[in-house]
């Protein structure tokens, strides 16, 4: 039986978060990751994305002498979970595609890790079709907002994982 239907556009939200409920939030979406997954992360500067994968490092088993650092200057930073990597980007300092894939970040889209992207915006064109959308709105100065929008085969099939995640963040 056909449980979704792949032509409609899925939207999942939570309430407002506090700081240590993110956190929770990204230690559970790190356990539906899987190698050669994208995450594309928006929202403003100071909306918690950084904050959001180094809780969701946790979540993978990231030791903390692997801390997740904000990667602005690098633009790339590997972390090596239990059983798969982390690729966290930060796109914010280039242009477009072209940026992305002079800069050789496209390598990275392999089975080998998943790529977790803040400033996603920025790949234009090299945005692959499956991805996660994982937008986070300041909702209040201390609460933030969470939207779960799947892309793609490889994510519409995650959508009760998605939903029920969301779901127990809609009742705190
Ligand atoms: N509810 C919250 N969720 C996430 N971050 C929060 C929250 N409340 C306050 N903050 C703070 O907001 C800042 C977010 O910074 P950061 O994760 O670097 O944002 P971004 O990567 O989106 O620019 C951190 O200093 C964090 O402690
Ligand atoms: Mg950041």
């Amino acid at each position: 039986m056909k449980t979704v239907d792949t032509t409609q556009h899925y939207r999942f939200e939570t309430l407002p978060l506090p700081l240590h409920q993110l956190c929770r939030f990204g230690e559970k979406l790190a356990v539906y990751i899987k190698s050669g997954d994208v995450l594309l992360l928006h929202g403003e500067l100071g909306t918690g994305k950084t904050t959001l994968v180094q809780c969701m490092a946790l979540g993978l088993g990231i030791s903390d002498d692997q801390y997740v650092s904000s990667p602005s200057y690098a633009l790339m930073h590997e972390y090596e979970g239990v059983n798969m990597s982390i690729y966290h980007m930060d796109l914010y300092r280039l242009n477009d595609a072209d940026d992305v894939e002079a800069a050789g970040l496209l390598d990275y889209f392999n089975e080998k890790g998943a790529c977790i992207i803040e400033w996603p915006d920025r790949l234009g064109r090299a945005c692959p079709e499956n991805h996660l959308n994982v937008t986070l709105v300041e909702a209040e100065p201390a609460n933030r907002k969470i939207y779960l929008q799947p892309h793609g085969p490889d994510w519409i099939e995650r959508i009760p994982q998605l939903r029920k995640l969301c779901a127990e963040f809609q009742n705190l």
